[in-house]
Parts: C-alpha cells; structure tokens; sequence
C-alpha cells in the first residue's frame, strides 16, 4: 500500500432513535485504510452502513466513537470552520447529482461552489479553470451557460465529477456514483474517473452495492454487513477468492456487464435450485448449465484472472497437441469457473453434489469410448473461443448434452 491517506479506526456509529424508534447501530468497530492515490472499494447490501461511512469521513455524520486520521490529521471531530476548509481536500460524487443541484443555478455556478473555500481569484480566472475541468469530463464551454435540466444523467454526472474535483482534492468519496446510470454510460463514466486518478493521483473512497463495479475500480475491497466489516483484502483476492459466504452471496448477485453472461448465470441458479431440491438428472442438468455459463464467460472475458484456470489450461491446448488427460482437465477448468459465481450462493450439499457429478464424468470420460467424439467437440470449442466465435462455443458445449446424460446414466445405473 502507498503512505496512508485516510485511516479509519474503529468506527462506530448509532442512530438515535426518536419516540418509538429503536437506536440503530449502523456501524460497530470498523477499520479500514486507504494509500494515497488508490481506491478502497466499499461494498455491502444496502444498509449495511456505506453510506454512514462516507458521510463519516465527509464530517456529514457523527461517530460514537473511534477515529478518522486524513494525511496524519485527526479529522473525527472538527470544528465547522475547519471542516470547510478541509472540503477542498475532501470532495463527494452522490448517485444522484440531481438533488444536490440547484435547478435556477448555471452550470458554471453549479461546478464552480467547489471552489469558494480557496484564496479569492479573478473571474475570469475561475472560468478558465472551470471550462478546462469541464473539456476534461468531455463536456465543452457552451454547458456553462446552461442548467442541470438541460443535460442527461450521463453528463450531469460529469458535471459532478468537474465540481468535486475541480479544487484538486486529495480524496473523494463516490457514493453510488454511477449505480443509476445505465451499463454504458456506467463504463465510460467509470473510465473517467480510473482516467483523472492517472492524472491528478487523487485517493477514491469507492462506495457501492454493486460488485462488478468494485473490481474493475478498487486497489482493494472491503466489505460491510449490517456495519460490521466481514472482509478486506486486494480487489482481485477477494473478488475472485471471496473467503466470507456473505461476499460470495454478493459476487453470486452482482449482475455482469454482459447480458448473455446475466442469461447464463440465471439459467445456472435456475438449474442449482432445481438441484437442491432433489429430482433425478438435476444434477446433470446443473452441470450443463455450469459449462454454459463458464465457455460464455471465457468468451466475454478470455483471459482475465477470474477466467485464470481456465486460460491455464486453455494456453496449454492451443500451443500442444490436445491429449486425453488434457482434455478432462479442460473440462473440469470449464466447470470450476462457473461456480465461483452462480454456485457460490448454493448450499454445500449442491456444491458437494455438483462436485461428485464432475468427477464422475471425468471419469467416465477417461474409461469411456465416446472419448475421441469428446475430444473433437472439445477441440473445436477452444478453434471457436480462440477465434471468439460465442455462438459456435456455445452451441458446442449445448450439444454435450445428449452423449453425457447417457454417460451419466450408465455411470449411476439411474433411469
Ligand atoms: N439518519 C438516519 N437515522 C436513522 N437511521 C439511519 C439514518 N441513516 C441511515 N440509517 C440506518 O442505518 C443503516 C445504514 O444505513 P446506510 O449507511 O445508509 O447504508 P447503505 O449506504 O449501506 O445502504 C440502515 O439501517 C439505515 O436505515
Ligand atoms: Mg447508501
């Protein structure tokens, strides 16, 4: 990790409750550290106390106990005066920029607030610096005239993004920052906030419901259920190898970018649930469904860690020439990618159950005759993925289908 930035010690947080209402704990004992010029993803169910957390940092909210230290300062419990002037070091991007727009004010005034708690400039250079920030969201000088209702949710984002950074600040808390927008207008916007981190080297507190938003964002990850913190770790440790079952119930949840992968995951939590509650070919029906989600998977995203077994075994086959053992092992990296995502939600009796059905067919497989027709298919879904051709590999591994419930049934002695 860089030098500290942000340190968050044993924070604690109750809401008082008023009449009736019940005290709430939002947060109890959490800890967590940012270095500078990186990004804490901060992830959780909603109401799990993120936002509590954020609104701590930003003096919003007042803890019970614990501390906050900002660049070796504590900054737990400031004075109003001094919290102003830590705003231009500390800046916020909300889910929605809309209500904490001012409607009758320009976006120049709007971009622009940012800047009231810094030495006094001239007009002219305040525009200067307020129209470059704006090009630099990818918006241009005729928005400054203009009003919030005038731009779409995509770029009134931007707009909010110029304003927290347009002070040069040290850290800024995103919260639920592109959690309404829509999946490509979220891609880009997220790209501009990785793109202004490599320039300016500003700190992300990074709060979101969404997991595949995390990764693709944090240095780490840490996770918050009901204001305890579960788990913390690099953003690829704990997002491929989640160690808590609650932050695998979440990466099980967290809808992918790709439709065809969201289909695929479904059709898998579909077959798991049919597993868990019994029947006879389930567990076969399951495993297709698995080796579906995985090869679609490994096409929209070949050879990224998450696929990292996968593309193992993969780089293997394509520079060799495609071996039996090699062949099964293929098979059992297909299926060993698939449940980290859909599975993980499933008890451990189905994982055990999904987990026996694919020995025995890579048993089988070994022993069995239909071995070289096996080989072909598998053959030809590696030509396919290799040349990304989704449809081909797909249709592929939907064509296994008929050849293993035989398998399976010969191996069972099931009906
Ligand atoms: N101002 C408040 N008064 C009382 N309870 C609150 C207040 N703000 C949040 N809470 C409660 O504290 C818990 C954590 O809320 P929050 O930090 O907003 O969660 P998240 O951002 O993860 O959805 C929730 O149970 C919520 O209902
Ligand atoms: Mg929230």
């Amino acid at each position: 990790m860089n030098k500290l930035l942000l340190e968050v010690n044993d924070l604690g947080v109750v809401y008082r409750g008023r009449g009736r209402r019940k005290d709430k704990v939002a947060l109890d004992g959490v800890s967590v550290a940012i270095g500078a010029g990186e990004t804490l993803g901060l992830v959780g169910e909603s109401g799990s106390g993120k936002s509590t957390l954020g609104g701590c940092v930003l003096g919003l909210v007042r803890p019970e106990h614990g501390s906050i230290t900002f660049d070796g300062r504590d900054i737990t419990r400031l004075a109003a005066r001094d919290r102003r002037t830590l705003s231009t070091q500390i800046q916020a991007v909300f889910q929605d920029p809309y209500s904490s727009f001012n409607p009758h004010r320009t976006i120049e005034q709007t971009v622009s607030e940012t800047l009231t708690n810094l030495p006094r400039m001239s007009r002219q250079d305040r525009r200067t610096r307020v129209v470059a920030m704006l090009e630099r969201v990818g918006l241009d000088g005729s928005a400054l005239e203009r009003f919030p209702a005038q731009f779409s949710g995509g770029q009134r984002q931007r707009i909010a993004i110029a304003r927290a950074l347009l002070p040069e600040p040290r850290l800024v808390v995103c919260d639920e920052s592109v959690s309404a927008l829509d999946l490509s207008v979220q891609a880009q916007v997220l790209n501009l906030l990785l793109e202004l981190q490599a320039d300016s080297g500003v700190t992300y507190l990074f709060i979101t419901h969404d997991l595949s938003v995390v990764r693709h964002m944090s240095t780490r990850v840490a996770v918050l259920e009901h204001g305890h913190l579960v788990e913390e770790g690099g953003a690829r440790e704990v997002t491929d190898h989640p160690t808590h079952p609650y932050t695998r119930k979440l990466i099980a949840a967290s809808p992918g970018s790709d439709a065809e992968v969201q289909e695929a995951r479904r059709e898998t939590r579909r077959a798991m649930a049919r597993l868990e509650a019994g029947g006879t070919d389930a567990d076969v029906h399951a495993l297709h469904a698995l080796e579906i989600q995985a090869v679609i998977e490994a096409l929209a995203e070949p050879l990224s860690g998450a696929t990292g077994g996968f593309a193992r075994v993969l780089n293997e086959f394509t520079h060799e020439p495609v071996a039996l053992d090699k062949l099964v092992r293929l098979r059992a990296a297909i299926l060993d990618l698939a449940p980290r995502t859909s599975a993980a939600m499933t008890s451990e009796v189905v994982n055990r159950r999904v987990a026996d059905a694919r020995e025995r067919l890579c048993r089988s497989l070994a022993e069995n005759d239909r071995a070289l027709h096996f080989a072909a298919q598998c053959r030809e879904i590696l030509v396919a993925i290799d040349s990304r051709q989704r449809e081909r590999a797909v249709s592929v591994v939907a064509s296994f289908d008929d050849t293993r419930v035989a398998e399976h049934r010969a191996t069972t002695g099931r009906p």
